[in-house]
């Protein structure tokens, strides 16, 4: 082989091998989250008791693996047989960083709440009916989430639509595994 030639190889393998250790890197960030979003999960249904210290971690290990963090680790297109990215995530990348930077909101929301109730879950924390729903539709379109502020949406709530972040991504940008 010429010199260039070898050169060009080198390069290429090299670029698959970077491509492919973005998608481990990606994969392993999307475990953590999820292993966080089932502790939350776990001391809102009363299935744990309630510490604030441990809610604001989970939720904090949500936060800051959102947002750019989460946005950078899909720089190029590196779809690939072991990864369940969709190529539209390069096609629209406009809306998959919206619902990454969303996740990384709400999360904030939720680790906010509990950096404040360290003891207990407070109704104020709580979903309450009559809250205005955010939701699929909201997430969906453009507009915004939540008409007020952020500081007045219960954690609860805004756990709930951290949830529907992940699932609206993942209905939009991610192959479903067979
Ligand atoms: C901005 C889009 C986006 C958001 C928000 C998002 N995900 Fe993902 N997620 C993806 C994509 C794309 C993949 C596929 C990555 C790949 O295989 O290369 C993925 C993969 C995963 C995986 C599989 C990882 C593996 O082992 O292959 C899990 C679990 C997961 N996400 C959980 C979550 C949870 C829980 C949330 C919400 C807290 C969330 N994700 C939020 C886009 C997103």
């Amino acid at each position: 082989m010429r010199p260039l030639l070898i050169i060009l190889a080198l390069a290429a393998a090299l670029g698959a091998a970077l491509a492919q250790d973005e998608v481990s890197q990606r994969q392993d960030l999307m475990k953590e989250i999820a292993e966080a979003m089932n502790r939350i999960n776990r001391m809102f249904s009363g299935q744990e008791p309630y510490s604030g210290q441990v809610l604001k971690t989970a939720a904090e290990t949500v936060r800051l693996r959102a947002g750019t963090t989460m946005v950078e680790l899909f720089s190029h297109n590196s779809a690939s047989v072991v990864s369940q990215a969709r190529p539209e995530i390069w096609e629209r990348k406009e809306e998959f960083q919206e619902l990454a930077l969303y996740l990384e909101r709400f999360a904030g929301i939720v680790a906010e709440a509990g950096r404040n109730n360290p003891d207990d879950l407070t109704d104020a924390m709580r979903m309450r009916s009559g809250t205005p729903m955010g939701g699929g539709s909201l997430l969906g379109g453009r507009g915004t989430v939540w008409p007020g502020e952020d500081e007045d949406v219960p954690a609860e709530h805004a756990f709930h639509l951290m949830m529907e972040t992940c699932a609206s991504c993942h209905a939009r940008f991610r192959y479903r595994r067979e």
